[in-house]
């Protein structure tokens, strides 16, 4: 297993407990996942997997804390980094830009030279009109909804975690 680290941007908490769900599946150490205000270049460095999740606020916008994350993770060489993504929203309330940070995180990092995995998670069971996390008919990453979909939450990460795996 290469060495992994977890990072996550999360406001109120849904974010921070969906990493540590992902990361056990991964098998990932609880030291090892790390809340993006946390970030610096020298903990990339320990990494060979960096695996990235955000909330969306506003209006399909990062989570705060990851203004800066992307900073850092900009001013680092990615070129060597295996990349999974991963974030939650709601996809009633805010059906036209679910789970957007997704996009946003992607887009920051698709010139990078980073090499992403689980970055083509099928549409299929999720209910939402328009997401820019959707690149090519699929998400670039796994969307979450714990407000309205909890009960859909463990399959999706089971199967995308799985998939990840098989690739390291
Ligand atoms: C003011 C506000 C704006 C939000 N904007 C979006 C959005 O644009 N897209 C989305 O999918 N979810 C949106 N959400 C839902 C949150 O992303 C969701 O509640 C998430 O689980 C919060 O995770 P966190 O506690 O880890 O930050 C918004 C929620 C609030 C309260």
């Amino acid at each position: 297993m290469k060495k992994t680290g977890v990072f996550y941007g999360s406001s109120t908490g849904t974010c921070e407990e969906l990493a540590n769900q992902i990361a056990k599946k991964l098998g990932v150490s609880s030291t090892d996942v790390h809340s993006v205000d946390k970030m610096t270049a020298d903990k990339i460095k320990e990494y060979e997997v960096l695996v990235l999740g955000t909330s969306t606020w506003g209006d399909g916008e990062l989570q705060d804390d990851w203004y800066d994350g992307v900073k850092v993770l900009k001013s680092t060489d990615l070129s060597m980094k295996l990349v999974a993504l991963f974030g939650c929203g709601d996809s009633e309330s805010y059906c036209d830009t679910f789970c957007d940070g997704i996009g946003v995180l992607y887009e920051d990092l698709k010139d990078s030279g980073c090499t992403f995995l689980g970055n083509k998670v099928s549409t299929d069971g999720y209910s939402f009109s328009s997401s820019i996390a959707v690149v090519d008919d699929a998400f670039v990453g796994l969307p979450l909804d714990e407000v309205n979909e909890s009960d859909k939450t463990a399959e999706r990460i089971d199967a995308w975690t799985a998939e990840i795996k098989s690739k390291l």
